[in-house]
């Protein structure tokens, strides 16, 4: 039950710590054609991966709450970061005023669906990794599936920069994906939301022999059902998304389309000030 009646025009309400959130938003805009989205890229603390759990919380009620004051129906954390340290912590925040989705669980109930896997690798920031949430939420889902997990702190900040699908990407991915902990992997959760950019490069890398899942279309399904659970699915086409982050830069409104298939306007919301 939520506290306050909701109504279906509301927005969606979307973050991350950057703008790696884009490809869920952009998997919820695909499934969800009708909803209008207002996203935040908190672009002023970006990378939320080598920052201490007290401060990605701390940044992720703030955001919470600006999306509160978005009149947003739902809020989707867009981050395995954030999701991994800071669900609860925005759950009690937000009190039940509206519903919270984290990029965390609708890939482990998805993931663990599947019998056939043993062996599961996941890639992610230093801060998911440390964290160990996949493997715990794995491990109480399936007891006797492994879970290897590998710290890949280079690749979210290579990907905001641009550097995918060259040289310079493929030598770094073939590196991490090398490492002995992945050796006997039958499937790879690619646990970052900016990961979805470098899957053609894994699936490269691996030749077809393993499974490899992105938050990215899992949770838009959650988002869906979520929303139909409590009558909240958008009934006519909603306004225009609205694009926020906390520190622009013009390269950032760039790369933004890489990340959302669509050439975005992305508008400074100075919410540290
Ligand atoms: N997009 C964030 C995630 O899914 C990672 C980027 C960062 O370190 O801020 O974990």
């Amino acid at each position: 039950m939520l506290a306050k009646k909701l109504q279906t025009n509301q927005p969606i309400g979307i973050f991350d710590s950057g703008i790696g959130g884009l490809t869920v938003a952009n998997a919820i805009a695909k499934a969800l054609p009708k909803e209008q989205l207002i996203y935040f890229g908190d672009t002023a603390h970006l990378p939320y991966g080598d920052k201490s759990p007290d401060s990605i919380k701390y940044y992720c009620i703030r955001i919470a709450q600006f999306l509160l004051e978005q009149n947003c129906k739902v809020i989707v954390i867009a981050c395995n970061t954030a999701s991994a340290l800071a669900y609860e912590t925005v759950k009690d925040f937000v009190g039940g005023k509206v519903p919270v989705i984290d990029v965390v669980n609708p890939i482990v109930d998805e993931v663990v669906k599947d019998a056939t896997l043993k062996h599961i690798g996941v890639i992610a920031t230093k801060a998911t990794i440390k964290s160990d949430i996949y493997a715990k939420k794995i491990k109480h889902a399936a007891k006797h599936v492994e879970v290897s997990s590998l710290a890949t702190p280079l690749l979210a900040s290579m990907i905001e920069e641009g550097f995918f699908n060259n040289k310079i990407s493929r030598t770094i991915i073939h590196d991490y994906l090398s490492r002995a902990k992945l050796k006997k992997i039958d499937s790879l959760i690619l646990a970052c939301t900016h990961y979805p950019l470098i899957k053609k490069e894994v699936e490269e890398f691996y030749k077809g022999k393993i499974k490899i899942f992105d938050n990215a279309e899992a949770v838009a399904k959650t988002v869906a059902q979520v929303l139909a659970k409590h009558k909240l699915l958008a009934v006519k086409k909603g306004a225009t998304h609205k694009f926020y982050i906390s520190d622009y830069t013009k390269s950032f409104e760039e790369t933004s389309r890489n990340f959302f298939k669509s050439k975005i306007k992305l508008t400074q919301a100075a919410i540290w000030k």
